[in-house]
């Protein structure tokens, strides 16, 4: 499938899994929220993707519609369902090649996770109260490369989410709140 063509697939499914929303138990970003990864994306052109929190694949299809075609992005799901189902997706879109799209607790997939790091991009979308101790992980296991960009999702939905915001940037050489629907919140340690 030509490269325009892909993107013009990839949006109408997009538009596709939004109409769905409220029947699937997805707990995706929102569309703005889509858009928005979708311009990071753009912006730092990372090579290498990780995705923590595959669901049915919505915020996946919208960092592999602006990702370039040497880039990879790696997403992990741990519902077989919902892991089958975006895997499906992928396939169809032809989107396989370049989507690592694994099954399993990221906790427990390290060897399967090593074989596609470093990552120099990582959207973390899954465990929201134990953020820090995910980011420990991947920086202790050496998956991600030094200047690696970290976006993490639901930063607005809970009080207890400040605390994580105020240790990041006591940490970061850049952090950015994006106050955008729940929330993304943008660092990196380098
Ligand atoms: C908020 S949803 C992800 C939404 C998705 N990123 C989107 O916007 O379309 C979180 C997903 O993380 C998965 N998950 C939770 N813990 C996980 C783990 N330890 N390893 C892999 N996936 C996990 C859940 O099954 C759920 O589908």
């Amino acid at each position: 499938m030509d490269n325009e063509k892909q993107k013009k697939e990839i949006l109408k499914t997009l538009e596709f899994l939004q109409q769905q929303k409220q029947t699937l138990t997805s707990w995706s970003v929102t569309w703005l929220q889509g858009r928005l990864l979708s311009e990071l994306v753009s912006l730092y052109s990372p090579k290498k993707i990780l995705e923590l929190g595959t669901s049915v694949g919505f915020s996946t299809l919208w960092m592999a519609y602006s990702m370039s075609d040497s880039s990879s992005l790696t997403t992990i799901e741990i519902d077989s369902k919902r892991y089958s189902s975006s895997k499906e997706m992928f396939l169809r879109l032809s989107l396989d090649d370049r989507i690592n799209s694994l099954e399993g607790d990221f906790f427990k997939i390290s060897d399967s996770m090593k074989q596609h790091a470093p990552y120099d991009f990582v959207f973390i979308d899954a465990l929201q109260p134990r953020y820090l101790e995910v980011i420990e992980f991947l920086r202790s296991s050496n998956f991600v490369s030094s200047n690696c960009v970290f976006v993490c999702d639901n930063i607005n939905s809970h009080s207890y989410m400040n605390a994580f915001v105020e240790k990041i940037s006591s940490q970061a050489t850049f952090c950015e709140l994006l106050d955008i629907d729940s929330g993304f919140l943008v660092f990196s340690f380098n």
